[in-house]
């Protein structure tokens, strides 16, 4: 049996955290929190399963990104706003090269975000939304809350999705969720990376946006490439081998 003291500790510093995630891939890096029994949140929300530590990764992880991917279930559930990085965080970005903060984009399927979502009204970079040529015709008003981007006629098309990024500049995404976007992505095998925080609780049935299942002839099998833990909460590293 490992003893738990065997296992490596989350570092708390941002130098030694770089040791373990300070090579994002060119690509799609997913950083998600589940419960051993399956759930992504609790009562519509992960506050109840993640921790300070947790919460300091999902940061970290963040100054590796030209731009945080999310879905519209998240940026309404966690009343997402402008992605903020300590000085320290900002120093690192401009020494290896990149452009300002990260840019949040924010996927839609049907168009109808509120312009009230603090998203839009905080400041920082002005957020992208990732949506359908139909659903961008049908909203006009999406152009005034930010920067359309079109990736499909009448679905959001995963690889459009990242090429479009790319035609921007933004090639290092970071994915924090949700579970739907996070299947649509791992649908179209475009994860190259996923930092998992495994939490200590039990959460019973906890149902998302209820997503397509899966036409995938295989599982995408993945290499570990760390575990480590603090306060009872696992982190564990897997990206494609
Ligand atoms: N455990 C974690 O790490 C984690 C991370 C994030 C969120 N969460 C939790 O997850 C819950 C939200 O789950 P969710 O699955 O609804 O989240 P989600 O993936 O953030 O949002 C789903 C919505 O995003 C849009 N969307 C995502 N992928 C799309 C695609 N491929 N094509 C078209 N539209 C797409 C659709 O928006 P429209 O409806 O606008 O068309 C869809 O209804 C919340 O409770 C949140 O707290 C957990």
């Amino acid at each position: 049996m490992t003893d738990l003291a065997d296992l490596t500790l989350l570092p708390e510093t941002h130098d030694e955290l770089q040791r373990f995630y300070g090579e994002p891939p060119s690509g799609v890096r997913a950083n998600m929190i589940f419960t051993p029994d399956g759930a992504a949140a609790f009562n519509g929300r992960t506050r109840a399963i993640t921790d300070p530590a947790d919460q300091m990764l999902l940061a970290h992880l963040r100054m590796y990104a030209d731009v945080v991917l999310v879905g519209s279930g998240t940026v309404s559930a966690e009343n997402y706003g402008p992605v903020r990085l300590s000085e320290e965080q900002l120093a690192h970005r401009e020494r290896h090269g990149y452009v300002g903060l990260p840019r949040l984009a924010v996927v839609t399927g049907r168009g109808a975000l509120p312009a009230e979502l603090r998203i839009f009204t905080g400041d920082g970079p002005r957020p992208l939304i990732v949506t359908t040529t139909q659903a961008a015709s049908a909203h006009p008003e999406l152009a005034e809350l930010g920067d359309v981007v079109v990736a499909g006629d009448a679905t959001v098309d995963m690889e459009a999705t990242l090429a479009a990024l790319r035609s921007q500049g933004l090639t290092r995404v970071l994915c924090e969720g949700g579970p739907y976007l996070l299947a649509s992505l791992v649908e179209a095998d475009l994860v190259d990376d996923i930092c998992v925080t495994i939490a200590p609780y039990l959460a019973g049935s906890q149902p998302t946006t209820l997503q397509p299942a899966s036409l995938r002839i295989a599982p995408i099998r993945l290499g570990l490439r760390h575990l480590l833990q603090r306060n009872g909460l696992l982190y564990l590293r897997y990206s494609r081998p």
